[in-house]
């Protein structure tokens, strides 16, 4: 209690940096600027936040409409039709253990269709409801026509352990170009978004593709929807953590090493940087979120807010111990400070009392999760091993 205490204290701010450290990322601790960041229990208007209802009434949609109108941009979810056409195209790779459905879904608005493409494992053994597993896939399509990379998406194993698991790429939504990614959903449907400072891009059009996957799930008799896990590693663990605060309707968010704008906290400047991000990415975030380039310090919220607005629903981070651009100390501490909402709101026993450097394994609590673990950035085995662990004892 005492470490968040001086955390949400008011400290002056250090000297603006400068032109050149805009360009090198920060990788020493001691350089990080001392932290204000707003208080998940007091309102705009100064109100102190206690109950489930002031918090649901008041407080989180006030930060939803701050993430929507200065970081991610919006999530449009209103459309006139929306329809399933399972096409036969690939081999299913792992015939004696999954059917395979390669499901197309098409949602018409105004006139226009746009049709994104979803590749569906279900286990043959039993009868189900299955719990499902989502994964949304940035990686370009695998040009020899496989639908899986084991590395990245174990299917063999999810499927062993009584899951349907199913993924889509995020290029069938949007494209992860600067150059072409309304030439998606967003032209298609949603032209209106174009040009507005708090349009969507690309991270919310996967969001919203992940949306529409839970759609289907909804109306399939073989799964219990309502066990449903969001994973997704890298950027699309941000538009994970993004599509869960706006779709209650996953238990489950998983973000690995989802780094800054999604995880981490933003103002501590480590490793990658909101100007970094957005000149390298530009299509990535609502265009508002140009103005902390360099400026962190007036983002009116920072990371730490996001893991409430998926309370209670259960929420997971992953970091590595060689992916410091991620900034894994940033990712813990906005996942410490955001799991109060959990735990004081909710109630549930989701209060990190460890700090980041006295960790000796994964944490596991009763809402929210986390683990890092050696090596580089990727999402391995050993991730999704320690979080299904996490899921068993949450389910349990
Ligand atoms: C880049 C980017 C990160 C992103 C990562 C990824 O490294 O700077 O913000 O998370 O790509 O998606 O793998």
């Amino acid at each position: 209690m005492k470490k968040l205490l001086l955390i949400f204290s008011v400290f002056p701010l250090l000297s603006p940096i400068n032109g050149m450290s805009q360009i090198l990322a920060n990788y020493d601790e001691d350089k990080v600027p001392a932290l204000i960041l707003s208080d998940p229990f007091v309102s705009e208007k100064g109100r102190l936040i206690q109950s489930i209802t002031d918090w649901e009434k008041i407080r989180r949609s006030e930060i939803v409409r701050l993430f929507q109108d200065k970081v991610y941009g919006q999530i449009p979810s209103d459309f006139e039709a929306i329809s399933f056409e399972k096409v036969n195209e690939t081999a299913n790779p792992y015939p004696e253990i999954a059917d395979l459905e390669e499901v197309n879904i098409t949602v018409k608005r105004n006139g226009k269709s746009h049709t994104m493409r979803i590749n569906f494992f279900l286990p043959k053994d039993g009868k189900g409801p299955f719990p499902v597993i989502l994964l949304i896939n940035y990686l370009p399509k695998y040009a020899d026509g496989t639908l899986v990379d084991e590395a990245f998406w174990p299917v063999q194993e999810l499927i062993r352990r009584g899951f349907a698991t199913a993924s889509f790429h995020a290029e069938t939504v949007a494209p992860d170009i600067a150059e072409t990614f309304q030439d998606g959903v967003i032209s298609t449907l949603y032209p209106e978004q174009i040009g507005q400072a708090n349009g969507m891009k690309a991270l919310g059009a996967w969001g919203w593709g992940a949306m529409r996957a839970m759609d289907y799930f909804e109306k399939h008799s073989k799964l219990d929807s309502k066990i449903s896990v969001l994973v997704g590693h890298s950027r699309t663990g941000k538009a994970a953590l993004w599509a869960s605060a706006n779709d209650p309707r996953w238990a489950f968010t998983y973000a690995n090493e989802s780094g800054c704008g999604g995880a981490a906290l933003s103002k501590r400047k480590f490793g990658e940087t909101v100007g970094a991000i957005n000149r390298r990415f530009p299509h990535w975030f609502a265009d508002n979120f140009n103005q902390y380039n360099e400026k962190e310090e007036d983002l009116p919220i920072d990371q730490h807010l996001l893991p409430g607005l998926i309370a209670p629903r259960s929420v997971y981070y992953s970091s590595a111990k060689g992916d410091q651009w991620a900034d894994p100390k940033g990712e813990y501490l906005g996942l410490q400070l955001g799991s109060r909402v959990a735990a004081e709101i909710y109630g549930k026993k989701a209060a990190f009392d460890q700090g980041f450097e006295d960790l000796e394994g994964p944490v596991h609590l009763e809402s929210v999760g986390y683990h890092i673990r050696e090596g580089k950035h990727d999402l391995t085995w050993e991730d999704w091993s320690l979080f299904l662990e996490f899921m068993e004892k949450v389910e349990k």
